[in-house]
């Protein structure tokens, strides 16, 4: 069949996957199916602050490297994920109580050192802002950032990515925000403010992490009010869990939901894609994270195409 990447572009959209070195290196359909099918790579792992800054001022982009080459090699366009988290950043700058003069220019290098010295022109959009939102509800987030340096923080880490990569287009990034809920309307208001501000936020990331059977009914409607503001918006973190063992009728149940997913994407004019968060069911993150869930990918343990490929497959031919 046509490739994914091939039946995403005639429709002017990328479908990506997430990516991670090691099995790059160690997995030939692991490689196989990352090289044919995806036409856009986001790093898992790599290009969160433990890997990039593991000491302070000490930098190291090896990994990164390994995935950046591998997707030029293959004419596949690089997401950049993630630069201000709450999650995965070294002991140094997790436990290290800085007063907010330095905090900010601790940021201020990470930021100028990734998106401009290293990566400029080589990453096309950045989840400049990950999950700002606590869990659920809609109230920011207490992380380092927030707690140090004020809510002002998003705006100043925007600009300063801005300022290191003009081209590249910046996103906020979150989860359970692809239906309308208080983490969403939250979003929204702070979108809306950012932009009237006059701050370089391009995008919104629907990280869709789903549970089968769970697409939220008004997620076309939902993405539409952001695109309204002036926004593109883009599926980032698509997987799909299923309770193991999962039944013929989950994975048929899962590859419908994959279909909407991709059409709903289709039928917002700026969705500019569709990434999923790893490439089969023995890299995804979800059995580790959520014991007695999995099969979440539209790929097998063994890399073998399930029913939700066929599904992506068909939701990008006929739209
Ligand atoms: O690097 C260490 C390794 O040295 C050690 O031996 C091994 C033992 O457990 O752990 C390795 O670190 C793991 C890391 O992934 C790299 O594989 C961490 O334990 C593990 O917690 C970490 O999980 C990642 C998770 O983010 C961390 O928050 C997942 O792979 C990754 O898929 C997940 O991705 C996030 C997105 O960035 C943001 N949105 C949610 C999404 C899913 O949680």
């Amino acid at each position: 069949g046509v490739p994914l990447r091939d039946l995403a572009a005639e429709h002017g959209i990328r479908i990506g996957a997430a990516a991670n070195p090691y099995l790059l290196e160690r997995n030939r359909h692991y490689r196989a199916v990352l090289g044919e099918q995806y036409g856009s790579l986001t790093a898992e792992n790599v290009m969160k602050w433990d890997t990039l800054q593991p000491e302070r001022g000490v930098y190291d982009f090896s990994l990164a490297d390994t995935l950046v080459d591998f997707a030029e090699k293959h004419g596949q366009d690089m997401r950049g994920h993630t630069l201000l988290w709450h999650n995965q950043n070294p002991e140094w700058l997790s436990e290290g109580h800085f007063g907010p003069d330095e905090l900010r220019s601790i940021m201020h290098d990470h930021i100028e050192t990734v998106v401009g010295d290293h990566f400029k022109g080589r990453v096309y959009a950045w989840d400049v802002i990950n999950e700002p939102f606590r869990d659920s509800g809609g109230e920011l987030r207490r992380n380092l950032w927030l707690r140090t340096l004020g809510k002002d923080y998003i705006a100043e880490a925007l600009r300063t990515a801005h300022a290191a990569d003009p081209d590249a287009r910046l996103y906020i990034n979150d989860f359970s925000i692809e239906g309308r809920n208080a983490k969403s309307d939250a979003l929204y208001e702070l979108a809306k403010s950012l932009l009237e501000q006059g701050v370089p936020l391009h995008g919104i990331g629907f990280q869709s992490h789903l549970s089968v059977g769970a697409v939220p009914d008004d997620m076309v409607e939902n993405m539409r009010r952001f695109t309204d503001l002036g926004l593109e918006v883009t599926v980032t973190e698509l997987d799909i869990s299923i309770d193991m063992p999962a039944s013929e009728e989950e994975l048929r149940a899962q590859a419908e939901d994959y279909r909407t997913v991709v059409r709903n994407c289709l039928q917002v004019s700026k969705c500019t894609g569709v990434t999923v968060w790893g490439v089969g069911d023995a890299d995804s993150w979800i059995p580790s994270w959520f014991p007695g869930q999995g099969a979440a990918l539209p790929f097998d343990q063994d890399y073998a195409p399930k029913p939700a490929f066929g599904a992506v497959q068909e939701a990008l031919s006929k739209a």
